[in-house]
């Protein structure tokens, strides 16, 4: 690419502490949780595989009612919060740095998910496929995936090009100004973030992902073997539609 996106792994330098206390503490994860636990058929002692875990902000929610979790991130700092929590709160999970594109889990898992826009990084449908094939092979045969993915159609249609966010510190405000744009004939969508810190320092990173509509999502997962593919539209299990406020595949690892 020649305007400023580079080919390379953006999401290498852009998960740090800020967009980790801006995106991944939530209000919502005990319903996740619980939603994930129903939707995948997990019984207390089962296991699941958090692919692209982040903090562990879903996942731990699942150990704490006996569940036992295996997650991998590329953050490594990501994955040092994980685990601390999760000795904190004294349950099973075990947080992973790795690449998600080749990681899988140590023993096969009785479901998994990827939550939260941790799939669709790459610029290539091969790789991204990986993606999903290392999911698959993390899986126990009958085993279920759940993938939460940006609600494509909802998100061209309520196209916002430039969106801020405001993070409180200790040492004073950051400020974040996101500057979107779709690239439709490639089929990506290209951002910029701008950070400004307390001390007015700028740092810009540019990130770059595919925009999948569920068709292509169940295209591609049924390429690496899933099957079932279904589709709801939230954690409350509404049907996906044009204005439901997600789109997540669930599908099945044959027995
Ligand atoms: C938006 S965050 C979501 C984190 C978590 N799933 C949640 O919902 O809180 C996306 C995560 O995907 C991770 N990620 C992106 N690409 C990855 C890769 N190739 N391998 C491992 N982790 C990856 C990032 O480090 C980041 O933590």
């Amino acid at each position: 690419m020649t305007d400023g996106f580079g080919d390379q792994d953006w999401w290498q330098t852009l998960y740090d502490d800020i967009v980790a206390d801006l995106f991944l503490s939530r209000q919502d994860s005990g319903q996740t949780a619980r939603f994930l636990i129903h939707t995948l058929g997990l019984e207390p002692g089962a296991t699941v595989f958090d692919q692209c875990c982040g903090t562990g902000t879903i996942s731990l929610p699942m150990a704490a009612t006996g569940v036992r979790v295996v997650g991998v991130d590329q953050c490594e700092e990501y994955v040092r919060r994980a685990n601390e929590a999760a000795a904190g709160q004294k349950c099973g999970a075990d947080f992973f740095p790795g690449d998600a594109f080749a990681f899988m889990a140590p023993n096969p898992c009785d479901g998994g998910f990827n939550w939260n826009t941790g799939f669709g990084n790459d610029s290539d449908d091969g790789r991204n496929r990986e993606m999903l094939g290392r999911a698959f092979d993390s899986l126990l045969p009958g085993g279920r995936f759940a993938l939460d993915y940006q609600h494509v159609a909802r998100l061209l249609r309520d196209f916002q090009h430039a969106l801020t966010y405001r993070l409180s510190r200790p040492d004073g405000e950051v400020l974040l100004i996101r500057e979107s744009e779709p690239d439709l004939p490639a089929g990506l969508l290209k951002q910029v973030w701008t950070f400004v810190l307390p001390d007015g320092t700028r740092r810009v990173r540019r990130s770059v992902v595919r925009l999948y509509l569920p068709a292509d999502l169940a295209r591609l997962l049924r390429s690496v073997g899933f099957t079932d593919v279904t589709f709801l539209g939230g954690i409350d299990s509404q049907p996906l539609t044009l204005n439901s406020p997600r789109c997540i595949a669930v599908a099945r690892r044959p027995t």
